[in-house]
């Protein structure tokens, strides 16, 4: 994964083992570590033959057998990066039964089945204790769902749902209640691993399920963990990342669900997210702009879910997304879909950012020293213009010889033709400061709004 980080995002697909409910007859296979090859099924009762397979190129592909520790090893990247203050999203996108909560939660009370969640719950945990400096840290843990555009609080006794999403100050979004006591989602401060763990595992309990025809215990609802660590510095200053960790709905076509009633509402609404989600990666990686900046719309605001994950797509956070498929040609055209959305994903540049604040006095500090080297620049570039005007003042002499003038005039205008004229050196001078100028300005800008680029 690490030679995919410049863009931000990386994209890998994993394939589940066929289940008992599948004819086992494959149409997607692993084709190397980073590709699949997708063999459509033969057009139903049309002859010649079976068509040629898709080969499709990710960052990274999971066969049938990877395991769950094989999976975490390229989020590492993600989880470290948290506590050097680089946001980070995990999602697991694909179609009910893929096998989405299996990576990111997989079986949490055994050793080798936890997914994703746990076990970066547990590295973020050892990267604190490895810290040998004097730092300080705080975590939090918010766990809520979105569930038919609402945002629910899963960590809340109370149940409080259709909380607001907001963007803070860093450009990352959080949730925010209702105004009044006990505003924004719950989130708990952690001081150990086990009280972590226990808290996600209530979290996720209190998720909402709905049976479907597909999968018994399918979740209809997006779940998105976050675990937020803030790093008070010996120097003053503070570094602070959040790891988000996205478990999306089905992304299966409600027409073959067999749902009705609630769960065909529930159907609509998880296709309208998704289909916003969809419409933000077309929107991000349309004409190859690949990150927000473009100056296109990208229509975040259209979804709950999207304008959860702006930061995480097209913006400051290191992103990983894994495409869940099933193998079977049961589910071609579930597959096909998700391949192509993935295919789409890996197109999106983010600019990844380190959130970092800088104490008062470092900030002071800084200041100060910016504006004494302006100073001297300033000083400099007066004593250039001097040094100009006394130059061409010499030039303008009288008493020269009017041969020489007129052959330098010949020779001068020679040269003239074929180059330009060195600029003077109090304009050299001036351009030079006009840009150390600028190149002040901004790094006082970065400082001030506490993030800068790596
Ligand atoms: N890689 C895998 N290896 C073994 N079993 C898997 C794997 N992926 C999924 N499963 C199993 O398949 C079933 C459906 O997976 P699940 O994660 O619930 O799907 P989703 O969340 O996408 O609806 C579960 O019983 C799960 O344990
Ligand atoms: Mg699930």
């Amino acid at each position: 994964m690490e030679s995919h980080g410049s863009s931000g995002t990386s994209v890998c697909v994993r394939l589940r083992p066929p289940n008992s409910r599948e004819s086992g007859v494959r149409c997607l296979a692993r084709a190397g570590d980073a590709a699949v090859a997708f063999s459509p099924p033969a057009a139903e009762g049309g002859g010649g033959g079976a068509p040629a397979p898709n080969q499709f190129t990710f960052n990274k592909v999971y066969g049938e057998g990877a395991t769950q520790a094989d999976v975490f090893e390229d989020c590492r990247r993600v989880v470290h990066g948290v506590l050097a203050g680089v946001n980070g999203t995990i999602m697991a996108y694909g179609q009910t039964g893929s096998g989405k909560t299996h990576t990111l939660i997989g079986d949490v009370t055994h050793p080798e089945l936890r997914g994703i969640v746990p076990r970066a719950v547990q590295a973020l945990g050892e990267g604190i204790a490895a810290d040998a400096s004097a730092a300080e840290y705080e975590v939090r843990l918010t766990v809520v769902e979105i569930y038919c555009e609402r945002v629910r609080d899963l960590l809340d006794p109370l149940g409080r749902d259709n909380l607001a999403i907001k963007q803070g100050r860093d450009g990352g979004m959080f949730v925010e209640g209702a105004p009044g006591p006990g505003r924004g989602a719950t989130e708990v401060c952690v001081t150990d691993e086990a009280q972590l763990v226990g808290l996600m595992n209530a979290g996720l309990a209190a998720r909402a399920v709905t049976a479907t025809n597909m999968n018994a215990t399918s979740s209809r609802s997006h779940c998105i963990v976050t675990v937020a660590v803030e790093k008070a510095c010996p120097d003053g200053s503070t570094v602070a990342g959040k790891l988000r960790m996205v478990d999306l709905a089905g992304s299966e076509r409600q027409d073959k669900t067999g749902a009705a009633g609630q769960t065909l509402v529930e159907g609509s609404q998880i296709n309208r997210s998704l289909s916003a989600l969809a419409n933000v990666v077309a929107a991000l990686t349309e004409g190859g702009g690949g990150g927000a900046g473009g100056g296109s719309h990208i229509p975040y605001r259209d979804s709950k879910l999207t304008r959860m994950l702006q930061d995480s797509l097209g913006g400051s956070a290191r992103t990983l997304l894994v495409i869940n498929c099933s193998p079977c040609a049961d589910n071609a055209a579930e597959t096909l879909s998700s391949l192509r959305f993935g295919s789409r994903a890996l197109g999106i540049k983010n600019t990844v950012a380190v959130n970092r604040r800088l104490s008062p006095e470092a900030l002071q500090q800084q200041l100060a020293q910016a504006r004494a080297e302006l100073e001297a620049l300033r000083r400099e570039m007066a004593a250039l213009k001097l040094d100009g005007a006394a130059g061409a003042a010499a030039c303008a002499a009288p008493g020269r010889d009017a041969a020489a003038d007129a052959f330098g005039a010949v020779a001068v205008s020679r040269a003239a033709a074929e180059q330009p004229p060195p600029p003077a050196p109090w304009a050299v001078g001036l351009a030079v400061a006009a840009g150390l100028l600028l190149y002040f300005a901004l790094i006082e800008d970065w400082a001030l709004r506490g993030r800068l680029l790596v």
